[in-house]
């Protein structure tokens, strides 16, 4: 009796490690497990609710800046935020396509000069530091929105 518990131990621990090794064997044969996607943009730097709130503070440091702030006198804020919330969105990868104006002609008419753009990108800037948005994600994000400034200030691509 002794001898056959013994025995059926043994027999258990053989037949989990030859099991462990067909397990390793059939991994071996498997493909490869799909790439994880590299999330976006976007949904590193919070999703809507990170953006929604960006562009709530950022509109508050640009009109209360003198150098630009006579630029949206007659602007209705309410449908600029929204404008603005949603072009970043999709600049920065989100789900929903901009389906706005684009960038040449919403800016056309504005005359806007190099330092416009600059004070507008410092604004961002300052509200994400503000937002303790990581240093690097904030580098990604002017980059983006570099990206648009020979159209925002209507002129020629540099070659
Ligand atoms: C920094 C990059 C910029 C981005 C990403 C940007 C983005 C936008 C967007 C999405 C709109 C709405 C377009 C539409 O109606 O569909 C807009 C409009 C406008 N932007 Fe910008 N903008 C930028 C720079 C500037 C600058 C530098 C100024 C002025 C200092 C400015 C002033 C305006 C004004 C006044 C409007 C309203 C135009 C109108 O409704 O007639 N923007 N911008």
């Amino acid at each position: 009796m002794k001898k056959n518990i013994h025995s059926l131990g043994l027999g258990i621990i053989f037949a989990s490690i030859s099991f462990g090794a067909g397990c390793l064997e059939s991994k071996k044969n498997q493909p490869a497990p799909v790439q994880e996607k590299t999330a976006s943009l976007y949904e590193r730097i919070g999703g809507q609710p990170a953006i929604d709130a960006a562009v709530e503070i950022f509109y508050k440091k640009v009109l209360a800046d003198k150098r630009v702030n006579h630029f949206f006198e007659d602007i209705n804020m309410n449908k600029q935020r929204g404008k603005q919330k949603a072009f970043l969105a999709a600049a920065l990868g989100g789900p929903v396509p901009w389906k706005g104006k684009d960038m040449r002609k919403a800016h056309a008419s504005l005359d806007l000069k190099e330092s416009d753009f600059s004070t507008i990108a410092e604004h961002l800037q300052a509200t994400l530091e503000e937002l303790k948005v990581d240093a690097k994600l904030i580098g990604e994000v002017m980059a983006v929105v570099a990206t648009t400034k020979d159209a925002v200030l209507n002129r020629k691509p540099a070659k």
